[in-house]
């Protein structure tokens, strides 16, 4: 109530009436302090958030020129062995990605041009091609299998969510370029789409809609055509179709050098991890698609690296994704 004199007042109470008065007004402008205060930290972390994805573009398009030099050299040079299957993983990127093609957008904002910057982090979903993860995250996987390959860590490479496939057939690529004749690829989806959230279980996703988008299925006969047409299934391609909760705790896989989870949802997220963490070899990699995106999934690792005490750090791969590197039988933390 504002201020308001009556005739009958006394002083007293006119002065306990001024004195409330005075009280609300400084609590209002307090809050309305706060509420400043507030905005100010929202544009400030708006600010932050977009010099990121700006950093992260220089970064990516730096490491391609870097990338793209090197190769160059080395052909000048007429030297460097595996300079044909680096060439052919390029190609195979580019193309996996609907870079080479510039494939349009065709997914929650509708049909749009192909847009590069988009494209590089994978923040749309492409209307054709193969998989949505996009450049910077299609190289991290590159980089990551290549290193494990090198570096003799045990193991096959699994991707929980595969939609149309194309980030599994990239890891069977790498595989076939290195020479490598022993490790499989596990492919692990629904290939129906995700589940609905089951909010009990899994607070953590209630009122999450991904479900209910049909461009999400992708049948299995679909993801094997897609593998056929780069000349890459065979008896090495696993699939394990299901719901990770079904398929993940009994599938038939000793250890693994590359897990790479893009299931998006926390039940998704912790059901890949509880399963399969424990067969990561010392020295794998485990790569998060999604971590910076979607809040349910950062949520679930955040929740297993407590649970399991793992303080191996995170490290950026572009504005969404992250991994981390199982430490080694000499270090200390798992
Ligand atoms: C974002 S897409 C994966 C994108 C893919 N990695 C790529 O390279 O384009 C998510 C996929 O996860 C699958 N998925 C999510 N949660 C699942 C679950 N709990 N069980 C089985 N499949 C699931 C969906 O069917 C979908 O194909």
């Amino acid at each position: 109530m504002p201020f308001v004199r009556r005739p009958n007042d006394s002083i007293a109470q006119l002065e306990a009436a001024l004195a409330a008065e005075i009280q609300r007004s400084k609590e209002l402008a307090e809050a309305a302090a706060n509420v400043q205060r507030e905005r100010v930290d929202m544009r400030q972390k708006e600010i932050e958030m977009l010099a990121l994805v700006g950093a992260n573009l220089a970064a990516l398009a730096t490491r391609q020129n870097d990338g793209f030099r090197d190769l160059r050299n080395r052909l000048a040079a007429g030297t460097g062995e595996s300079i044909g299957s680096d060439l052919y993983l390029d190609l195979l990127e580019a193309e996996l990605t609907g870079t080479l093609h510039e494939d349009a957008e065709s997914g929650m904002r509708g049909v749009r041009d192909h847009d590069r910057a988009r494209r590089a982090v994978g923040r749309d979903w492409p209307a054709t091609s193969l998989t949505m993860i996009g450049t910077a995250r299609m190289q991290n996987l590159r980089m990551l299998t290549q290193r494990a390959l090198a570096e003799g860590v045990e193991g096959d490479l699994v991707e929980t969510g595969v939609w149309r496939g194309g980030a599994c057939i990239y890891m069977r690529a790498i595989l076939a370029a290195a020479g490598d004749a022993e490790r499989r690829v596990f492919v692990a989806d629904s290939f129906r789409g995700l589940p609905p959230p089951n909010e009990a279980a899994y607070p953590a996703d209630a009122g999450d809609r991904l479900h209910s988008y049909p461009q999400l299925a992708v049948s299995r006969q679909q993801v094997e055509a897609n593998f056929r047409q780069y000349e890459l299934l065979d008896e090495r391609v696993v699939f394990l179709e299901g719901w990770f909760r079904d398929t993940l705790p009994t599938a038939p896989i000793k250890s693994i050098a590359i897990l790479r989870l893009d299931g998006d949802m926390y039940e998704s997220t912790m059901d890949a991890l509880v399963s399969l963490y424990a067969k990561v070899s010392p020295g794998g990699f485990v790569i998060i698609d999604d971590y910076h995106v979607v809040r349910s999934c950062a949520q679930a690792v955040t929740d297993f690296r407590a649970r399991e005490g793992i303080q191996a750090p995170l490290e950026e791969v572009d504005s969404v994704a992250v991994w981390w590197q199982v430490p080694t039988a000499g270090e200390t933390s798992r």
